[in-house]
């Protein structure tokens, strides 16, 4: 069933667990992540970077909001990483009930300012916005931030940038990254609870591929809602049509297709069982 992100934060704030927020693409993508959420009766978000959103347009985003309609378990369907006011209209307009508003390039000002005006056209369409205050490194479709731009979030500000903003979810920098990690990655736990300490509304995590389990566990217990996930599952894509390609001169396609939506599914299952929101509906 199609549901709307603040409902399904509410209940993994209750319930102490985290939901997977999940890139999508095109049909292979939401078919993986909404069978994966069936089989493991979890929620989850399907969610849309504004690459694919100007690249699917109106198509994908009713294909995403069509398959959370007719799913077995609540789904709702999110806008990530958009920095364009004309985006965020389009995808409330769409029927989209949350969004990430990303004025984390800007100055702090800047993004105070961004960030209320987007907090405000969204609140007008009942929706919930996450807002990002530091800059994460990495690389997420075309997009490079290079490390020595990145800025872990600073707690005093975030908690700040909370109130005058009237933001309902806020996506901190604690040294994870968008893409792969460059050696073990190290997050900075103390600054985490901090954060968690400072501010009323639900953490979020991007850049969660990669992050092994016990660090994941630890971030959730400190009070992070939402993790996004996006390399890993387009790795999981890729490779499974590389081997089914290298294996046959001229495979079936649905075939080839559905190989690549197991090998994503898969991916996701872990995630939900990781993040503990397997087995809450
Ligand atoms: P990864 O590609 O590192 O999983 O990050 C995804 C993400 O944060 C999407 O906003």
């Amino acid at each position: 069933m199609l549901v709307s992100t603040r409902q399904l934060l509410q209940a993994a704030q209750q319930g102490n667990y985290a939901l997977g927020a999940f890139n999508v693409y095109n049909l292979e993508g939401v078919r993986a992540v909404v069978l994966a959420a069936e089989t493991e009766r979890s929620p989850a978000l399907l969610q849309l970077h504004p690459s694919a959103f100007a690249y699917g347009g109106p198509p994908l985003v009713a294909l995403c909001l069509a398959a959370a309609k007719h799913a077995s378990v609540p789904i709702s369907v999110h806008l990530d990483h958009s920095a364009s006011p004309d985006a965020i209209q389009a995808s409330m307009a769409a029927g989209l009930t949350s969004i990430m508003a990303d004025g984390s390039h800007l100055a702090y000002h800047d993004n105070v300012t961004f960030t209320r005006q987007m907090a405000k056209l969204v609140h007008a369409s009942g929706g919930f916005i996450e807002a990002e205050l530091g800059l994460l490194s990495g690389t997420e479709d075309g997009l490079t931030v290079p490390e020595y731009e990145a800025k872990l979030t600073d707690p005093q500000q975030a908690a700040s940038f909370a109130a005058e903003t009237g933001i309902d979810a806020l996506a901190v920098c604690i040294g994870n990254v968008h893409g792969h990690y460059h050696g073990a990655p190290q997050l900075d736990f103390d600054r985490l609870a901090l954060l968690q300490r400072a501010i009323p509304v639900p953490l979020v995590l991007h850049g969660a591929s990669g992050l092994p389990a016990p660090l994941v566990r630890r971030a959730i217990a400190l009070g992070v809602r939402k993790l996004n996930v996006n390399t890993e599952l387009r790795e999981a894509y890729l490779g499974a049509l590389k081997s089914s390609l290298g294996s046959s001169q001229s495979p079936d396609l649905l075939a080839l297709l559905q190989t690549a939506v197991a090998a994503m599914q898969a991916v996701v299952a872990e995630k939900l069982q990781l993040f503990g929101s397997a087995g809450r509906i």
